[in-house]
């Protein structure tokens, strides 16, 4: 799939525009996004980044790096997702960087997600649902995320079995078993328990743009 990864990214710079700032999110389909931005890195002001990981690779390439709050309104947030519904709503967060994507998503007029054919979906939920949540509610909203959803939360670990740590000191809860048949209701709800920080449901703010990559790319 990293082929049709690469696809989709580069057609997204068609949505480049002179002097822009770009919003950037994260995971290895942006990483082929950001290389393709580095090649047009001339044309753009600089980028806001979702992680520590595409900031990384953003200097690398030589693009500014810069603070949203001085940036302000971006026209432009290009993403990936772990899961795409008919609606453009989407399952982020497979890389835990979920709640600084949302933040920079809502910022920007036009989000264009990136995806390889794999992502589509019918119905959002068999990718696990993550949620980013303040360590000390986490067996409060596990709790809670069974009652309101009757899914199963997993607390994320990573290879050597630590709990996984997001870019804000945080850990991520991953709700399995869900069929989401109504998603801006969906994360309303999860939205309402103390302690949750962001749920990676991008639904109220959905994609405006899916591009599917493929040869050629498929913009939805
Ligand atoms: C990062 O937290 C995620 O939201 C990614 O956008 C998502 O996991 C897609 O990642 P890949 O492009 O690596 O599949």
């Amino acid at each position: 799939m990293s082929e049709h990864k690469r696809l989709a990214a580069e057609k997204a710079i068609d949505y480049i525009e002179d002097g822009m700032i770009v919003g950037v999110g994260t995971g290895s389909t942006v990483a082929y996004f950001i290389q393709a931005l580095g090649r047009n890195k001339e044309r753009i002001k600089g980028a806001v980044s979702s992680s520590e990981q595409s900031t990384a690779l953003l200097r690398e390439l030589g693009i500014e790096v810069l603070d949203l709050n001085s940036a302000g309104q971006l026209s432009l947030y290009v993403d990936g997702a772990d899961e795409c519904d008919p609606n453009k709503c989407l399952i982020k967060g497979g890389g835990a960087a979920l709640t600084r994507e949302k933040i920079i998503a809502e910022a920007s007029a036009k989000f264009v997600c990136i995806v390889d054919p794999s992502k589509q979906v019918k119905v959002l939920g068999k990718f696990p649902l993550p949620v980013e949540v303040i360590p000390m509610a986490r067996s409060l909203v596990a709790r809670q995320i069974v009652a309101i959803t009757g899914g199963q939360p997993v607390w994320r670990q990573d290879a050597a079995g630590n709990g996984v740590v997001t870019d804000n000191g945080n850990v991520i809860l991953d709700i399995h078993n869900l069929a989401i048949a109504e998603p801006v209701k969906l994360e309303n709800a999860l939205n309402q328990i103390p302690g949750v920080v962001a749920v990676g449901l991008f639904a109220r703010r959905k994609a405006d743009v899916v591009i599917v990559g493929g040869e050629p790319p498929v913009v939805l």
